[in-house]
């Protein structure tokens, strides 16, 4: 199983965005996400479908775009027609998320869905048919620079299960406190998605990527032995 690093451009420098995203990519990121906030959804503003049809201009990688907010439906077709490469939905959203992953789908774009920390792994079972990936969440949404919820760990593994039993070509995403150090626990217990936002844009960002890839070989080897 090939492992996946999405840096979470909300702690890069916005003011230099695309200087950051290259230097990620160049160094190996295979994704860039994008965490898109509403200040209602989340207690916290960021940034909308303008900035991913910006980035779009600038990179070629797969835009990993996370929306953090209250109404998918009202802003789905902002985001295809920005350039997303998969769009998240939270299962705690307004609106029919099944609805939702079809629409993203249709639009050949890749549909996840995410569920916050205290959200069960079985709500989301049923609509692992219509996911391309599945996120959980492994801080509260909302803010960079959390440290990782140790309860989150079941859920991976609990998903993870749910994935390989019903043989879906999903990939299962982590988002929040993913450092180097915890890393190869996450990777063992059954995630090929990391995001990482401060682990990454937080010093010499192309030596960070690196690292995590280091990372990624030693952790693989470990999950092919807990399957
Ligand atoms: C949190 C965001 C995350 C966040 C991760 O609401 O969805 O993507 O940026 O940041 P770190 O890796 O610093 O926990
Ligand atoms: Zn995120």
């Amino acid at each position: 199983m090939e492992i996946k690093l999405s840096p979470s451009i909300l702690s890069a420098d916005f003011a230099n965005l695309s200087r950051d995203v290259k230097t990620a990519v160049d160094a190996g990121a295979e994704y860039v996400h994008v965490d898109v906030m509403d200040g209602h959804f989340v207690p916290n503003i960021t940034i909308g479908a303008p900035v991913v049809k910006a980035l779009r201009k600038e990179t070629d990688a797969v835009l990993d775009v996370h929306l953090m907010i209250s109404d998918p439906d009202k802003y789905l077709d902002d985001f295809i027609a920005a350039g997303s490469d998969i769009i998240t939905v939270h299962y705690e959203s307004n609106g029919d998320t099944a609805g939702q992953l079809k629409k993203i789908r249709a639009a050949g774009v890749r549909a996840a869905v995410v569920i916050k920390p205290k959200t069960p792994v079985a709500d989301i079972v049923p609509l692992l048919p219509l996911c391309d990936m599945v996120l959980v969440m492994t801080v509260e949404p909302g803010f960079g620079g959390q440290g990782f919820i140790p309860e989150c760990m079941d859920k991976i593994r609990e998903l993870r299960k749910a994935i390989s039993d019903g043989g879906f070509p999903c990939e299962l995403e982590i988002d929040g406190g993913a450092k180097l150090t915890n890393t190869a626990d996450i990777v063992a217990a059954g995630a090929d998605v990391i995001v990482a936002g401060s682990a990454v844009f937080g010093g010499d960002i192309a030596d960070n990527v690196r690292k995590f890839h280091e990372v990624f070989r030693t952790g693989a080897e470990r999950a092919e032995w807990v399957k």
